[in-house]
């Protein structure tokens, strides 16, 4: 087969067969084609989308690069996945939790993409944790404590961990075809029996509308339902950060709190709504009020936070040794009125620009950076309120991330129109 064949076929709109997906997807992988072959097929994808074979059969191509995860217990297998938001740092805490519910949670996440953060940077910056686990180790631990969480690897989807570094930089992430076929490659090869799904929209994620964070909840249910997993998708509110941390340090901070019974309400009670319904999904709770109160008790009695220091452990972190933060800025309002507008893009763009997200592949990102939200939309602010803190000890970037915030936040006289933090989506609507 031609690449370029193929790349052009997808460029002009037309259908890929099994065979041409699953030539680019494995030759990928294995590195007989370049990333710029590769880049543009992802361009073609992003421009002109992909049927639902199609994704499927590209999900398949992605999981066939590598090998699939093996049960180590009796227990249910579940997980999570978001789609990408700004201040997203449940994965922290639902790993544990779901742990403790006498659940096998293997979960496989990802870095930062586009705008938005990654477990897996936040995870590292916590001195010595280690998102590379081999699949032995992933089985240990998983035998052990009920959960882990790394990074996909040379075995367990390989073309998931190069397709992803490369659509970061290549601006081909808001795609519901690769954004399926990404997600749902991880969780297939996770052999999962339950899984729920936080599909974001608003400025901060990659699709901005409901009805497109629909037709990706669409997408991403029909693929775990075609390959037997009980799927269940809630759609979440991402027209401002999630908590008040954005960044990576400061969201593992943010995430303790939350174990500790402390930290934004709003991070508690999306994570356990979450968790809720995935306890319902393999028949551990009989409905979402009871599996509420079960999170509640696991949350209250401290062995949330108990697992997560397990895993941090098991895993080579050290939760006592000190994680960086950088110096802060405060950002204030100039006038009074109401917070009506948090513009998610130039947000996240000025994580950035201080070095806390990738400009380009492969990166080392500053883990001390980040944003301390002081006002949610839709509050009141008066002139001299601190809008948001800027955490950088760069002088010159936190000039830039300034410019950015300043920009991305408007303050009116009129009550903005306020969200529900989520809602559920119904496959069949
Ligand atoms: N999360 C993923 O794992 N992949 C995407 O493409 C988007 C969010």
């Amino acid at each position: 087969m031609i690449p370029a064949v193929i790349i052009s076929k997808k460029r002009d709109g037309g259908k890929l067969s099994e065979a041409e997906i699953r030539y680019m997807v494995s030759h990928y992988a294995k590195g007989d084609l370049p990333d710029y072959q590769m880049a543009a097929l992802a361009m073609a994808i992003f421009i002109r989308g992909m049927d639902s074979q199609e994704i499927s059969q590209l999900t398949d191509a992605m999981i066939a690069t590598g090998n699939c995860l093996r049960r180590v217990s009796e227990r249910p297998r579940v997980d999570k996945h978001s789609t990408g938001g700004l201040g997203d740092k449940t994965s922290l805490i639902l790993g544990p939790m779901l742990a403790c519910c006498e659940l096998d949670v293997p979960m496989i996440s990802g870095r930062g993409l586009g705008i938005t953060g990654g477990t897996l940077d936040k995870l590292e910056a916590i001195p010595g944790f280690r998102c590379d686990l081999s699949p032995s180790e992933s089985e240990t631990q998983l035998s052990k404590i009920g959960c882990f969480i790394t990074g996909a690897t040379e075995t367990l989807v390989p073309a998931d961990k190069k397709l992803y570094t490369l659509r970061d930089v290549t601006g081909t992430v808001p795609s519901v075809a690769l954004i399926t076929a990404s997600i749902m490659s991880k969780k297939i090869a996770e052999t999962l029996d339950a899984l729920v799904l936080d599909v974001k929209w608003g400025s901060g994620a990659f699709l901005e509308t409901v009805p497109k964070a629909q037709e990706l909840a669409k997408s991403l249910c029909a693929n775990g339902k075609r390959a037997g997993i009980h799927t269940k998708a809630l759609l979440s509110d991402m027209n401002q950060p999630l908590g008040r941390m954005v960044g990576n340090a400061c969201e593992v901070d943010e995430s303790i709190e939350v174990m500790q019974g402390k930290g934004p309400v709003e991070v508690w009670e999306l994570t356990r709504e979450l968790s809720a319904h995935v306890l319902v999904g393999v028949g551990k709770a009989a409905d979402m009020s009871e599996a509420r109160a079960t999170l509640q008790g696991h949350l209250d009695s401290g062995r949330v936070f108990e697992r997560f220091e397990q895993m941090v452990a098991h895993q080579g972190g050290d939760l006592r040794a000190a994680r960086p933060r950088g110096q802060s800025t405060a950002i204030r309002a100039d006038r009074s009125g109401w917070l009506t507008r948090i513009d998610g893009q130039k947000l996240g763009q000025s994580v950035i620009a201080m070095g806390g997200g990738r400009t380009q592949a492969g990166q080392r990102i500053d883990p001390s950076v980040g944003l301390v939200m002081h006002t949610r939309l839709g509050e009141p602010v008066h002139p001299g309120d601190t809008l948001v803190e800027v955490l950088c000890d760069d002088r010159n970037k936190v000039e830039l991330a300034r410019e950015l915030l300043v920009e991305s936040m408007s303050i009116d006289d009129q009550k903005p129109q306020q969200f529900a933090l989520w809602q559920e989506f119904d496959p069949e609507a």
